[in-house]
């Protein structure tokens, strides 16, 4: 079983529709998954709001044919509670843990940041990645691994490097696109059969392609955080030495030749 949170010093940054898209993706690649609500209860300005969408949103895929033990939510009430929330998810065999957390520095997200086998920061903009990890104090105890993962980003995209500068770690390769299929998440059921039923006379070319694209790339990074989880770290593609060894061997022939 793998702990993942959601990490974020701003408010509406992503956190919880990373949260909703990543377990729709890992429970359509047979994972079991349980969601577990970190914000503040009650103290935060919407809690009741996000915990009864994310009830609501499990429910309306479980109408929607998903077993109801594929995706499980369940609510962090009790800050001593977690160690027993934990045994409990790994008796039930859930494989991956996600939890959704406020942007407000308390004990019960220094808790749910402790649990964590990899923190996930999400990021709209390099304003937000600015913000992200402000006067955030990781423990030094031990080895965590903490990736930002940009989502929505604005047209022209920043540069990996701007992002891993404005964020000040280390950001997954894969990004998710700004999408309609995210922002009406709370209100669709299953994006798998969603996306699989697609028919684009229907939806339009434009849109059939964008929900495909945004679906594929959520797939991609349950795929490169299985990836992390198990320690390998993607790296993007630098074409530059093996254009280099080519040029060499190029070289090599026409001083053979000459
Ligand atoms: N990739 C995306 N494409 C389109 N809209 C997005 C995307 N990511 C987030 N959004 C939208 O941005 C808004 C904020 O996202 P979200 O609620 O997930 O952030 P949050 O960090 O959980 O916020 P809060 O501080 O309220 O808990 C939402 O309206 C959501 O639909
Ligand atoms: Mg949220």
């Amino acid at each position: 079983m793998h702990t993942i949170t959601m990490l974020g010093m701003k408010g509406g940054t992503g956190r919880t529709t990373v949260t909703m898209a990543l377990a729709m993706a890992f429970v359509a690649k047979g994972r079991r998954v349980l969601i577990v609500d970190g914000t503040e209860n009650g103290t935060e300005r919407g809690h009741v709001e996000v915990c009864v969408t994310l009830q609501r949103w499990q429910s309306l895929l479980v109408e929607d044919g998903l077993a109801e033990d594929a995706l499980e939510i369940e609510t962090f009430d009790a800050d001593d509670a977690l160690e027993d929330l934990l045994s409990r998810a790994r008796r039930r065999g859930i494989d991956i843990v996600l939890f959704d957390t406020s942007n407000r520095r308390t004990d019960r997200l220094a808790t749910c940041l402790e649990a964590a086998d990899l923190i996930l920061v999400p990021f709209l903009g390099l304003l937000e990645a600015e913000y992200s990890l402000n006067r955030i104090e990781l423990s030094a105890d031990r080895d965590i691994s903490l990736f930002g993962v940009a989502s929505a980003l604005s047209h022209p995209a920043p540069t990996r490097e701007e992002m891993v500068e404005a964020l000040g770690a280390p950001v997954l390769q894969t990004t998710l696109p700004r999408a309609a299929l995210f922002r009406e998440m709370p209100n669709r059921g299953r994006l798998d059969r969603l996306v699989a039923n697609l028919d684009k006379r229907e939806s339009g070319l434009t849109a059939t392609l964008a929900m495909r694209d945004a679906w594929a790339r959520t797939l991609d990074l349950t795929t490169e955080i299985e990836w992390v989880l198990k320690g390998q770290v993607l790296k993007p593609y630098d074409p530059e030495p093996e254009l280099m060894r080519a040029r060499r061997i190029v070289a090599r022939a026409e001083e053979m030749a000459a």
